[in-house]
């Protein structure tokens, strides 16, 4: 299993509509490519996490890559793991109000991860919660 985590800024603040149209797009698609993940904004980041077959992974980090709805994308990790993490989430989506850090909402998401992939999506988590 092979997984793949960026961050990347949204070009400007996206409507509910606009995340909606985003979700529909990668569900359909991930479901094809038997790509699984989560995507997490909070007020000015996207984190997102992908896993399936390498090559259906870089094809689809490459696509979201160049997608005009965000820019300042970089890539935190890629490489192998030892299983899929999120086999019921063709993308799961959460959006960090106010009220919560980037890093209450990643603990609740990685609950029943390998601890491995869990601390990893915590840390950047973390990080991030630092910067703001
Ligand atoms: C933050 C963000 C996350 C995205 N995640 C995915 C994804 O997981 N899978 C996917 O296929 N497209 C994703 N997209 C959409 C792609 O950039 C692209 O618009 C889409 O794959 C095109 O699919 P279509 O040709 O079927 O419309 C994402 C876009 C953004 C801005």
């Amino acid at each position: 299993m092979y997984r793949l985590v960026y961050m990347s800024t949204p070009k400007r603040s996206l409507s509910s509509a606009e995340l909606s149209t985003i979700l529909a797009a990668a569900t359909k698609n991930n479901d094809r490519n038997e790509i699984t993940g989560i995507l997490i904004q909070d007020r000015k980041r996207f984190l997102q996490y992908l896993e399936g077959d390498q090559d259906k992974v870089e094809e689809t980090f490459a696509r979201i890559a160049m997608d005009p709805r965000h820019h300042a994308i970089f890539r935190l990790k890629s490489g192998l793991i030892g299983r899929r993490q999120f086999p019921g989430w063709s993308m799961a989506s959460k959006t960090v109000n106010e009220s919560r850090s980037l890093t209450d909402v990643v603990k609740e998401l990685v609950k029943d991860c390998d601890r491995e992939v869990a601390e990893e999506l915590l840390n950047f988590a973390e990080a991030r919660d630092r910067a703001v």
